[in-house]
């Protein structure tokens, strides 16, 4: 017993870790109504880089993959859907809804893809305010279930930043929207007050200072303000399933998940180090490059779709100049009204350095990708020279990811590649073993580490709360191979 004098021989009992498996960390709740063995989520990657690979080996480990369909034609998205939901079946997957303030038209188009497909799971992200095809999707199909309760087909898992957009995704939809869509005879009316008793989002993700958009919010006051904020919701609404919260941003570290948990994460969505991994839509360049970064090596540099608003993403500014590039077209239109007012010393460099021709032939050349993606924005910039110029930089912008994820040698100076500083923790971290090396990182590996990493953790915490201080080499997880863990764990 504790505090007892034990006998002669016998030490005494100074603290007890219990075993702790990694599917016990989270939310039991999220778990089971993702069908998920791990709490463990791998967040969606623009273009692709989260990959139909990556989302398929994560459903076989019994994680959840967001597929990343933000930046891609609708074809592409739809040969995705068709492979995951064919190799995958039933088991955990989701796809990407971005919301695009740009382009609302392709977020209905993408609304109706999922409808259509039987997408049953989506990630929504870059939302301010709920939008119509958003709800849509959510309350399409709702009814009530065999024993009274309210069934919703489709579910949402939101990822924000902000208390406001939370407060928005964790209350049912506002009333308006559900009338448009009675209106429009998406649902029925019978239908629109079952959904009128659900979020639009079951699940929220606080995103802290991650890897591409990011308001860079410290992940020690998100979580809590979240939690609490879900807390007041659920206690106002008493809905029947409760509200969950799951962290994301600088995930990388055994340490970073153990904290995540221990704040009352009830998931841990990774980003950045699933780039790095050999599944990743990026190119084998860009996989190098990630694995040689240090924590610091990250920069804020003006984003492609936002450029006007001044947005800015979380970029890798190690071997690479896109981040000052960018940073330089971004002052350019600022003080600039027009391409031709832009000073010749400048232009002499843009034009050699950035464009590689005349201004006026990339004006033509983006000139031709609008005209098949959207006339009206030539319309607007034939009237507007500072919207020109604005599409003609965000073309360089939006092509420096392309040449990024291709692997274009000749353009490795302008590679765009989105990474939080989570990356360089996890380098860290693995410095010295086999998971250095970019060959060896496979998401499902990664993923497992940090979580039989988290519980290393979590039990050292709990013996130092007994004031127990356990030496380095104890408390410290290094990551091994599948094999050894499952050995560890002692189901081999
Ligand atoms: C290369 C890259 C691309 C991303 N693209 C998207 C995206 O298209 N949609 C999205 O919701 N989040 C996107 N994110 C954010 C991730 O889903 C995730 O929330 C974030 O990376 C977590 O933080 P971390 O980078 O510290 O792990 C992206 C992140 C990276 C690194």
């Amino acid at each position: 017993m504790f505090g007892e004098q034990p006998a002669d021989g016998v030490l005494p009992l100074v603290g007890y870790a219990p075993r702790l498996a990694p599917e016990s960390l989270g939310d039991p709740a999220f778990r089971e109504t993702h069908g998920l063995r791990y709490a463990y989520v791998g967040g969606a990657m623009a273009n692709g880089i989260s990959s139909v690979e990556m989302v398929e080996a994560l459903a076989r480990a019994g994680m959840l993959g967001f597929f990343g369909s933000a930046g891609m034609s609708l074809d592409r998205v739809e040969a995705a859907i068709e492979r995951i939901q064919q190799s995958v079946g039933d088991r955990p997957h989701a796809f990407n809804l971005i919301h695009s303030p740009n382009e609302p038209r392709s977020e209905a188009e993408v609304v109706d893809l999922y409808l259509r497909r039987g997408v049953r799971l989506v990630s929504a992200s870059a939302y301010l305010d709920l939008t119509l095809p958003l709800v849509r999707y959510r309350v399409s199909g709702v009814h009530r279930g065999p024993g009274g309760e309210i069934v919703t087909p489709n579910r949402v898992i939101a990822k924000v930043s902000r208390t406001e957009v939370a407060r928005k995704f964790l209350s049912p939809p506002p009333a308006d929207m559900l009338q448009q869509l009675v209106n429009e005879n998406v649902i029925t009316s019978e239908a629109a007050q079952l959904a009128a008793r659900v979020p639009v989002a079951g699940d929220l993700t606080a995103e802290a200072d991650s890897g591409g958009h990011t308001d860079n919010r410290p992940a020690c006051t998100l979580i809590p303000t979240m939690l609490a904020l879900a807390d007041e919701i659920q206690a106002e609404h008493g809905y029947a399933e409760r509200l969950r919260v799951g962290a994301a941003g600088g995930i990388s570290t055994p340490e970073s998940a153990s904290a995540a948990f221990a704040m009352g994460a009830a998931y841990v969505l990774t980003g950045s180090v699933n780039q790095a991994c050999v599944e990743s839509g990026t190119s084998v360049a860009v996989r190098e490059m990630l694995c040689k970064a240090r924590e610091a090596d990250i920069t804020m540099a003006p984003a492609a779709d936002m450029f006007e608003m001044g947005v800015k993403v979380q970029v890798l500014k190690w071997g690479t100049m896109f981040a000052v590039r960018a940073r330089k077209l971004y002052d350019l239109y600022r003080t600039c009204a027009s391409v031709e007012e832009i000073p010749e010393s400048q232009r002499v460099v843009l034009e050699r350095d950035l464009f590689r021709c005349t201004l006026a032939e990339a004006w033509a050349k983006t000139r031709a990708y609008f005209a098949v993606r959207d006339p009206t924005q030539i319309a607007r910039a034939e009237r507007d020279p500072k919207h020109r110029m604005a599409l003609v930089f965000r073309a360089y912008l939006g092509q420096s990811s392309e040449w990024a994820n291709s692997g274009d040698a000749s353009r490795r100076a302008d590679y765009q590649i989105w990474c939080g500083p989570s990356m360089g923790a996890f380098n860290e971290w693995v410095r010295g073993t086999f998971l250095e090396s970019p060959e060896h990182r496979d998401v499902v590996t990664v993923g497992l580490n940090l979580l039989v990493g988290a519980a290393v953790a979590t039990r050292a915490a709990w013996l130092r709360a007994y004031g127990v201080s356990l030496p380095a080499a104890a408390r410290r997880f290094a990551p091994r191979p599948q094999a050894e863990l499952a050995q560890l764990l002692g189901s081999a």
